[in-house]
This record gives C-alpha cells, sequence and structure tokens, in this order.
C-alpha cells in the first residue's frame, strides 16, 4: 500500500497539524492583527518613535518594563495596572518597581491610538511587547519578530514581585537558578544583562560597593579603583542632590547604544551593580561575558532572541482567561 496517496491523507496531516498548533506551549503567531487591526504594530512603532525622540532613555525604560511584566505573573501587563478590585499592593509598588519604572506614559499613548483605531482589540500585553522591541532597535539593535496575541490579566501583586526578579545583590548561584525558574540558560541569562547597555541605576543599588563593602574592604575589590572613586564622587550627597536619588549609567563606554560594550565595561571592572560584575568574577560565567565583548554580531542576534522569548512568557491566550483592557492602567 501507498503511504501518503489520497485526500484522506493529506487531511489528516492538516487536521493533526493544526491540533498539534493548539496544544502549543505558547500559541501566539506572527500578526495577530493581521486582519482585525492591520496597523497595530506600526501605530506602536510610531508612538514609541515619537517619544524616544523626545526622551532618549525611554528605550531602558520600556525593556526594563517589559522584563519586569513578563518575569511577574507572565506577559499579561499586569505591571501596567494601578489598582485592582482586591486594592491590594500591586507590582509598581514593590521594592524592585517602585519610583523606578520609565516608560508607562508611552504605552498609554499607544493603547490610546489603538482604542480610536480598532476599539477594544489590541491588548496591552502585546503592546508592551512591540514597544520593547520598537525600543531596543530605536536603541540599535537590529529587527527581532514579536508573536501576538496575548490577552491581559486581572491581577497584580506586590508580593509576588521580590522572588520572581533578580536582585542587584545576587550571586552568579542565584541568578542561573532564577532565569533557571523561567526557563533560561546561564548562557542567555548572560546574554540579557547586557539589556544593562543602556538605562541607569540609582545609587542606592551599588553605593555599598564603593562605601562599606565588607568588614576587610570597604570597597568592592572587583571594581576598577578608578571607576570606584568616580562613582563615590558622583553619589555623594551635595547641596544640589541632599539625598541619594542620583543615578548613573548602567553602562559606562555608551550607555545610550545598545550593544556590547557592556560586556567590554565589565571586562574591565565597571560593571555597575554588583551582579552585573560578578558575572565576571564567577569562573561559570566569564568565558560569556569575554565572548560577547569580542562577538557584538553573535551577542545582538541572540539578544533579539532572547528577548523574544522572554515575551512569550507564561502568556495568557486563551479566550476565557484575560482580557483585552480599555485603559492599561485598569482592568475592564
Ligand atoms: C541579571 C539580573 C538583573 C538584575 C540584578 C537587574 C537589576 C537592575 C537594577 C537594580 C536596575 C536599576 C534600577 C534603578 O535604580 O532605577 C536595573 C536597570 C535596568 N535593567 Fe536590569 N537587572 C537584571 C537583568 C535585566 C534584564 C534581563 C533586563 C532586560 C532584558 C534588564 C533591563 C534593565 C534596564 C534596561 C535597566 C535601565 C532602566 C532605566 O534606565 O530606566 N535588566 N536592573
Ligand atoms: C550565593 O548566595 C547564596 C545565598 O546567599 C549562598 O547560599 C551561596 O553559597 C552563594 N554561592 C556562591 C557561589 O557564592
Ligand atoms: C553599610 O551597609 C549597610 C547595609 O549592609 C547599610 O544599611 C548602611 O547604610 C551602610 N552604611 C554606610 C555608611 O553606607
Ligand atoms: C530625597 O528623598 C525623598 C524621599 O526619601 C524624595 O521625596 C526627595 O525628592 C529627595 N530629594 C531630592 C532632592 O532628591
Amino acid at each position: 500500500m501507498e503511504i501518503g496517496n489520497g485526500p484522506l491523507f493529506v487531511w489528516g496531516l492538516l487536521i493533526s497539524s493544526i491540533l498539534a498548533q493548539s496544544a502549543a506551549a505558547h500559541p501566539l503567531r506572527h500578526r495577530f492583527y493581521y486582519f482585525t487591526c492591520p496597523n497595530a504594530e506600526h501605530i506602536v512603532a510610531d508612538v514609541v518613535r515619537a517619544a524616544v525622540h523626545a526622551d532618549a532613555g525611554l528605550p531602558a525604560g520600556l525593556i526594563r518594563l517589559s522584563f519586569h511584566d513578563c518575569f511577574v505573573r507572565g506577559c499579561d501587563a499586569s505591571i501596567l495596572l494601578d489598582t485592582t478590585p482586591t486594592n491590594e499592593a500591586i507590582e509598581k509598588d514593590s521594592p524592585a518597581n517602585a519610583g523606578t519604572l520609565r516608560g508607562l506614559e508611552v504605552i498609554d499613548k499607544a493603547k490610546a491610538r489603538l482604542e480610536d483605531e480598532c476599539p477594544g482589540r489590541v491588548s496591552c500585553a502585546d503592546i508592551l511587547a512591540f514597544a520593547a522591541r520598537d525600543a531596543a532597535v530605536l536603541a540599535g539593535l537590529p529587527h527581532y519578530r514579536v508573536q501576538s496575541g496575548r490577552r491581559d490579566g486581572r491581577t497584580s501583586l506586590a508580593s509576588e514581585v521580590g522572588d520572581n526578579l533578580p536582585s542587584p545583590y545576587h550571586n552568579v548561584t542565584q541568578l542561573i537558578d532564577m532565569f533557571g525558574k523561567k526557563g533560561f540558560s546561564a548562557n542567555e541569562m548572560v546574554i540579557l544583562s547586557g539589556a544593562h547597555s543602556i538605562g541607569k541605576a540609582g545609587c542606592r543599588n551599588f553605593e555599598h560597593r564603593m562605601l562599606n563593602f565588607s568588614a576587610d574592604n570597604p570597597t568592592d575589590p572587583s571594581l576598577d579603583p578608578t571607576y570606584a572613586y568616580y562613582l563615590k564622587l558622583m553619589c555623594t550627597p551635595s547641596e544640589t542632590l541632599p539625598n541619594s536619588s542620583r543615578s548613573m549609567p548602567l553602562d559606562s563606554i555608551t550607555s545610550m547604544t545598545l550593544d556590547n560594550a557592556y560586556y567590554v565595561g565589565v571586562q574591565m571592572g565597571r560593571g555597575l551593580l554588583q551582579s552585573d560584575q560578578a558575572l565576571m568574577t564567577d569562573s561559570r560565567t566569564r568565558k560569556m561575558v569575554k565572548y560577547f565583548a569580542r562577538n557584538p554580531h553573535s551577542w545582538a542576534n541572540q539578544f533579539g532572541k532572547a528577548m523574544a522569548k522572554i515575551s512569550t512568557l507564561d502568556v495568557l491566550t486563551d479566550s476565557h482567561k484575560g482580557e483585552v483592557r480599555t485603559n492599561c492602567r485598569f482592568i475592564n
């Protein structure tokens, strides 16, 4: 008997492939809005471009927003909520987020444009995923494709943030574990840390490294001494900035460009956060830091892939789960 001959076999293949697709781990797809809101991605890109033109620091904010959304309760735009019906503290209130999130108003603006163009169609979670990609591209990364079809969650809890996001005090074992829980390898963790090639960190996140690092060493020995001296000077309270509300660029070489200079800096003892510098100190990750310091294209391609992967974490795609919010700050 000849196999594969005849319409029944073809239909069988088709049906089993459709079934396999609907059972896939993340049934998002490219151009989810092709029929329902064909300009969706263009509109988001437009809004992000205009916003970044006015404030070049926004790409960092948008990329971090997407990461913090997706690692906590999946990419469900839970980080955007201002309040929920339970009145519990929201993700924005958690120590990891409070007062440091940037780019929220860009998402609001894109959402408003999309509600005009195709009301109730485009989820805030998809807008955030598109915006993070557009931000990365504007900061110098090659374009990468983002799937869509996410739905927005109705829960946002500050209490869930701490256990799901890495801390600048984590050592490499803890960082590997934290990313491992989300399905990312040590290599991907190192690649994603390259996001710190743009943006800034408040002095409170690293000044212990120059002030009272340990009993034997007031200054972190893994810090380049010249850089440590400079950071201490810049973070010292003064008349104009009396408390530690100051911040410093995470990448001291090219702080506005999403590139591999972050790894060059880390190699030189200029990783701003203890967790950045730890990647160079630890023998498990040192080789990767050195590799990415020498291979800009390899890093950029893999970073795009890893960002696309983050944007698929624990998404809501079932029509019975989640919703398409009208306003990203409030559930419907
Ligand atoms: C590896 C573990 C990580 C730790 C411990 C960490 C920690 C931090 C901290 C403490 C800040 C400074 C926040 C502030 O003071 O305002 C920061 C900023 C930032 N992080 Fe991370 N992060 C990590 C990984 C990531 C990843 C995976 C991404 C994105 C893919 C990311 C993107 C950013 C960006 C873009 C900024 C700058 C934000 C801005 O300028 O507004 N980080 N991170
Ligand atoms: C990393 O930190 C954890 C928790 O503080 C600790 O138990 C572990 O020994 C540390 N690992 C290394 C390699 O320093
Ligand atoms: C020293 O470190 C502790 C935390 O380990 C911190 O609470 C304290 O403010 C630091 N002191 C100075 C002078 O920075
Ligand atoms: C000092 O810190 C307080 C919060 O502790 C903040 O509200 C205030 O804006 C800060 N002052 C300056 C000048 O940054």
